[in-house]
């Protein structure tokens, strides 16, 4: 246990006061006044905060952790119960973002009532506000959200299907697969999905399935013409050791920043320039003038020096 200071167990009191809650009606809002969405993924208590305190419009906890923040190859082994401890901790950090939730591979794709079962997890365990599924699944849409769960589809370069695929490719490239994947989006939208995540499909595309919906697209690798974009929160910080892909934008180079904090630190604490004096905890005046405490609290620099000494 550290006493360092920590507010994380603070009570879910407005901190952007002045900024009202996201919903997801309030998505569709921003589309029908022409607002830009902005949305970033977050998989901890810290980084979730800072993304929501900027401002950010939607927070999901993204399958993606299973690659950023776990180290796996791919998004496919990752867990329900793994995607819920991750999920509770963004939760608990976000005031007015809304969160989202991905649903991880296997756990929407048996039955409809497994499926359900799995997403109500995420709202009533982890406080998720939607969950997201990738892939045009029309009928799975249309059950939760009439199981009163606001859904995110997403579709395009959906990087469960990564062996499907063949890879990480984009997707729509034709124009008999661009009007497919309008198809797609369409279907969603009238099953009752609040939002589509279009990935790494051409933004001629994507613009033209915006066009389309009423319901707002969120693009990662789509162009500038969707409603919102959204980025992994690692791509964006320089997080994930590895060159970005062609729609990242690197806002931030925390690579850069951690490397030096933590290699500093490491010299300090080799050469005895950490912790100082100021950043220790002393005994009161009144003990240290007993002799017996006293003695246990020789300055250990002197102690040090004596030893050399000696
Ligand atoms: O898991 C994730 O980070 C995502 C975004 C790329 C949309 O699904």
């Amino acid at each position: 246990m550290s006493l360092t200071g920590s507010s994380a167990a603070a009570p879910l009191e407005p901190r952007n006061g002045f900024l009202p809650k996201v919903t997801m009606p309030a998505l569709g809002e921003m589309k029908r006044q022409g607002k830009s969405i902005s949305a970033l993924t977050a998989y901890d208590y810290a980084t979730a905060r800072l993304v929501d305190e900027a401002g950010i419009d939607l927070v999901l906890v993204g399958d993606s952790l299973a690659m950023v923040v776990l180290g796996h190859e791919n998004t496919l082994s990752v867990t329900v119960d793994e995607m819920l401890h991750h999920a509770r901790a963004v939760r608990r950090a976000v005031r007015r973002a809304l969160v989202v939730a991905d649903m991880p591979f296997g756990s929407y794709h048996g039955s409809i009532g497994e499926a359900l079962a799995n997403a109500i997890r995420f709202i009533k365990e982890a406080g998720a506000e939607a969950v997201k599924i990738e892939g045009p699944r029309v009928e799975l849409v249309r059950a939760l959200v009439e199981a009163e769960i606001p859904v995110v589809g997403h579709l395009g370069l959906t990087p469960q299907s990564v062996h499907r695929m063949g890879g990480y490719r984009v997707q729509a490239r034709t124009a008999d697969a661009a009007m497919q994947l309008q198809a797609d989006a369409v279907a969603l939208a009238s099953a009752g999905a609040g939002a589509i995540v279009l990935e790494g499909v051409p933004r001629e595309a994507a613009a033209a399935i915006t066009a389309a919906l009423s319901i707002p697209t969120i693009g990662i690798g789509a162009g500038p013409d969707c409603d919102g974009q959204i980025l992994v929160f690692h791509d964006l910080v320089n997080l994930t050791f590895a060159p970005p892909a062609r729609f990242v934008r690197r806002y931030g180079d925390a690579s850069a920043l951690f490397r030096s904090a933590v290699e500093h630190y490491r010299e300090d604490v080799e050469r005895r320039a950490f912790p100082s004096d100021a950043e220790s905890y002393h005994l009161p005046e009144s003990a240290r003038r007993n002799p017996q405490a006293g003695k246990n609290h020789e300055d250990p620099r002197a102690a040090q020096e004596k030893m050399k000494r000696a």
